[in-house]
């Protein structure tokens, strides 16, 4: 007799669901993106102990009869395609029609659901480990409601293999964010446990963006907008002086769908190569709009990893238009970055006409001007003041690009090697309004930004003296009240030591957090912006607590210096020896930089 049996249904199902449900977090993203299919408008998550106990997901999306109630949970059982062909039309997230089936599996699923066309009663089925238990008719409003309770109960492997509720928590907001990043138009809210952890009004994306990972994400975002033949990219890249030094802020979407790819990571970095420190990571917030046909969806069961017809080509439309926005970033501060401008993409790929830019450029930008709040006053220094058009030219060059990005190359490599009494000379210093700092080097001048370095010195002072002792507060008379958001007073109460060692004392009142206590360094209008900077840290959810401490050590000390000035030489002498001394002269903490060149080159191209 022959030894081949093929597997029964619940079987195969369950070795089916070790490939999607890996964990708590899959199951959220599969209903959510179940009810993102269903055409929700409203979507609400409601999690108990990190998904171990329950997850609840209710759209208020098309819903579904009876009869498709029940046959939802089969293997292989979908709406969303009929033939292979349809493929390569994808329109929607789901289309392999093996969550549900995979996810009835393992745990014990209760489903509520009433589709949009009936108008009385809709349906109540109970299942468990595949096997309908009971189904009635119930009253619901129209749209589908999926409880998942005991997942994993006839998988112990499984089970046993979850992590702590912290870190399956975290696993399930990451799947969250990256939904509703690309769905501004939904509204959606997530619980845990007693807590409401997000409630997002429906949004532009920009907005979305911010209400998710923090108000302090309004200033840092570059927009990007580029349309070709192939593929349309719109999003946004944070400002290079918001690298951090943890990854995570990094998403890429194809048609609304969360995808991870090292080669378009590539380009992304590429494009910031030069214009942040090394070891720290660009966030992006990129969509790439194609036709379905293009790619492959189908290569992975999580679909996270995708593969594109033409990615080669896409990694240089992406390199470039991500250079083209923070170009204009860095070297047009004023202009408006909304603007619309395309320039060095083949014409025969772009979809509408080039558009010369019409933008206003200062060819002697002051290289330290990359900050947009000062950069409408005219900076003495290289600054003629004569503005002119673009390039002069329609549609500049590679070459054009090119030379405009070569003078920050340049002084990259030279700011790398300048030691201390090896190249300066400091007995012919002078000052440029107590500002600027301008020293005679080996290969032309040297500029120093004195708040910057005073900036960088404080930041090594204050970390070094941290790690004995917590930093000096000095109460308020009237306290600083703040509105806080639910998730805000969570963070706030789980890294209250902290917070506390760092200065900042208060107590939260209902809703408001009454700020009694704040580090002694910083005065107080400069009390909102240090503590916007506290929150975006602690809500953070991956932050450890060296990174903490140097996240508001910085901040601090980028509030105490930031009028700083210098009205006398021997004074500059001295903060020249102290920047010297630190660890990194060349950048502060928050990776602005401290020390630009101007060789002698660039120099003798004046005359
Ligand atoms: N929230 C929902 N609202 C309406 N219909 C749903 C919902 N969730 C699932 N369905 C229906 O159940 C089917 C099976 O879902 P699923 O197993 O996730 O497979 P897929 O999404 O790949 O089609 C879907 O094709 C859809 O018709
Ligand atoms: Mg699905």
């Amino acid at each position: 007799m022959g030894i081949i049996q093929r597997l029964p249904e619940h079987i195969a199902n369950q070795i089916a669901a070790g490939e999607v449900i890996q964990r708590p977090a899959s199951v959220v993203k599969e209903l959510m993106e179940n009810a993102i299919d269903a055409q929700a408008t409203n979507i609400m998550v409601v999690i108990k102990d990190a998904g171990k106990t329950l997850i609840q997901v209710i759209d208020d999306g098309d819903g579904m009869q009876e009869e498709d109630a029940a046959s939802c949970f089969l293997r292989h059982a979908t709406s969303k395609i009929a033939t292979a062909d349809d493929l390569f039309q994808l329109q929607t997230k789901g289309f392999r029609g093996e969550a549900l089936a995979s996810i009835a599996a393992i745990s014990h699923v209760q489903l509520k659901t009433k589709h949009k066309d009936q108008e009385e009663t809709g349906t109540l089925l109970n299942i468990e480990g595949n096997t309908i238990k009971n189904s009635e008719k119930t009253v619901c409003p129209k749209g589908s409601s999926f409880e998942i309770k005991n997942l994993f109960y006839n998988v112990p492997a499984r089970r046993n293999f979850l992590k702590s509720d912290t870190v399956e928590f975290g696993h399930i907001r990451e799947e969250f964010e990256r939904i509703v990043i690309a769905h501004p138009e939904i509204r959606f809210s997530l619980h845990h446990n007693t807590q409401e952890i997000y409630n997002l009004q429906s949004a532009n994306l920009r907005k979305r963006i911010v209400d998710v990972l923090g108000k302090a994400n309004n200033e840092r975002l570059v927009p990007l907008e580029e349309e070709t033949n192939i593929v349309k990219i719109i999003g946004f890249v944070g400002k290079p002086e918001a690298a951090r030094k943890t990854r995570g802020e990094q998403f890429f979407f194809v048609n609304k769908r969360f995808f991870k790819d090292a080669y378009f990571h590539h380009a992304v970095s590429k494009a910031f190569e030069g214009l942040i420190p090394q070891k720290t990571f660009p966030s992006y917030f990129i969509f790439f709009e194609i036709n379905p046909a293009k790619i492959d969806v189908n290569i992975h069961p999580t679909k996270t990893e995708i593969k594109f017809e033409e990615d080669r080509f896409i990694y240089s439309i992406l390199l470039s238009s991500i250079k083209q926005s923070l170009g204009k970033y860095n070297v047009f501060p004023t202009m408006d970055f909304e603007l619309e401008t395309s320039f060095d993409i083949p014409s025969s790929l772009r979809k509408t006409e080039p558009i010369a830019p019409q933008i206003q450029v200062n060819p002697n930008f002051n290289p330290f001007q990359s900050t947009s709040s000062n950069s409408k006053a005219s900076t003495p220094g290289f600054s003629n003041g004569i503005k002119t058009q673009g390039f002069g030219k329609e549609n500049p060059s590679e070459k054009d690009w090119a030379n405009f990005y070569a003078i920050k190359e340049e002084e990259n490599v030279t700011n790398n090697e300048i030691e201390f009494n090896d190249e300066l000379d400091t007995d012919q210093n002078f000052l440029l309004r107590g500002k600027y700092l301008i020293s005679n080097c080996k290969s032309g001048l040297l500029i120093i930004d004195v708040k910057r370095a005073t900036e960088r010195i404080l930041y090594d002072e204050l970390m070094a003296k941290f790690i004995h002792q917590p930093i000096l507060s000095q109460q308020l008379i009237f306290p600083f009240e703040k509105k806080m958001a639910k998730n805000e007073i969570t963070a706030w109460e789980n890294n209250i030591s902290l917070i506390n060692q760092l200065g900042f004392s208060g107590t939260m009142n209902e809703e408001i957090l009454e700020l009694n206590g704040v580090p002694s360094l910083i005065s107080d209008n400069q009390i909102e912006n240090t503590l916007s900077d506290l929150f975006e840290t602690i809500l953070h959810r991956d932050i450890e607590k060296g990174d903490f401490a140097h996240k508001i050590i910085s901040s601090i000390a980028r509030a105490s210096s930031s009028s700083a000035v210098i009205t006398n030489i021997d004074k500059a002498k001295i903060l020249i020896e102290q920047l010297f001394q630190c660890k990194d002269h060349s950048y502060t903490a928050g990776g602005k930089k401290i020390i630009n060149t101007l060789g002698m080159q660039e120099i003798a191209a004046k005359f």
